[in-house]
């Protein structure tokens, strides 16, 4: 019998597994821009479900399975039975009856949680209140391009302890490097998500200690999806936790600015910055594609094989 790997995050794939994919993922965006037609996935079939907004995330995975040769169906909560109270556990057994992997995107983490765990095929989280794996994939990668390996690096995450905090903090661990958090009092990671962290995070109230000497910086809006209307409460609140240039002076010359965008300009980053030299914000984005291409690889042709308890027995 073969268990069935999901990624809902960054700690679901060993640091090992997680470097060959961004291995893998360099390998086909060479093989893809050079033209090579690459169709593993041929006759199967992504189910991406929708219950929040999205541009990158769902160009890039319908995208990514028609180069794969297979076929991506975006379901929104709006129109299936989702959005009229079908159970998750119902929903996840006849969808993954179905097709051969899914992608959700939605509030709660327990959602995902819940429907990988009554689901036949592999399982993606596409973004939860608490961690986006799929964007920190492209954002590991988009560092290798540009800088080489990111083990025994800096990086300096600024602004909301949320779901991008959260997923920087798991890759922190993953990959090798340290990441320090400027956050506003009140604005913290979730406390049982650092816990075991301790060696890899490090909490700072103020934005200048945080992005001294380090590699990388990186910030995310201050409102998320479905915090719309805290957005007057939360400007107020992270004044002070802007990524201008005065604040990327404080690390290192060559650090990169990382943001997953979207972006508000002016508001957690200037102009400047998202437009300057250092950022690689539009390779980031470009990345999702290819990163996620080589996740879905892995979870539908090659991991189910690798897995098989029978044969680990
Ligand atoms: N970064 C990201 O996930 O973008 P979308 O919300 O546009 O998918
Ligand atoms: N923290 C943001 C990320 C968007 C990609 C949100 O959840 O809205």
């Amino acid at each position: 019998m073969s268990q069935i790997r999901h990624f809902l995050t960054l700690m679901d794939f060993s640091p090992d597994e997680l470097k060959a994919l961004i291995g893998r993922a360099i390998e086909m965006k060479k093989n893809f821009i050079a033209g090579e037609i690459y169709e593993p996935l041929k006759n199967k079939t992504l189910a991406m479900i929708f219950e929040k907004s999205s541009t990158r995330t769902r160009v890039s995975f319908e995208a990514g399975m028609n180069q794969l040769g297979g076929h991506a169906m975006f379901l929104s909560s709006r129109d299936t039975q989702l959005g009229r109270g079908e159970p998750i556990e119902d929903s996840a057994r006849v969808i993954s009856s179905m097709v051969d992997a899914v992608m959700i995107r939605t509030f709660g983490h327990d959602i995902v949680e819940n429907f990988a765990a009554h689901s036949s095929v592999p399982v993606i989280n596409a973004l939860t209140d608490d961690f986006h794996p799929c964007q920190l994939l492209a954002d590991m990668m988009t560092y290798v391009e540009h800088r080489g390996s990111i083990e025994g690096k800096t990086a300096a995450y600024v602004g909301d302890g949320n779901n991008m905090c959260h997923s920087w903090m798991n890759a922190a661990k993953q990959f090798g490097f340290h990441l320090n958090i400027a956050c506003p009092k009140g604005y913290e990671p979730k406390a049982e998500l650092m816990k075991g962290l301790s060696d890899h995070v490090t909490l700072f109230h103020d934005i200048n200690e945080a992005v001294k000497g380090v590699d990388l910086v990186t910030t995310d809006v201050w409102a998320s999806m479905g915090q719309e209307e805290e957005q007057k409460i939360r400007e107020k609140a992270f004044k002070a936790f802007k990524v201008d240039s005065k604040v990327m002076a404080l690390a290192n010359k060559d650090a990169l600015f990382m943001h997953c965008l979207p972006a508000h300009r002016e508001e957690e980053v200037s102009a400047a910055v998202l437009e300057g030299p250092q950022s690689v914000v539009w390779d980031e984005a470009e990345n999702r594609l290819h990163a996620q291409k080589a996740l879905l690889e892995a979870l539908v042709v090659a991991m189910p094989k690798q897995i098989d308890l029978k044969e680990a027995s």
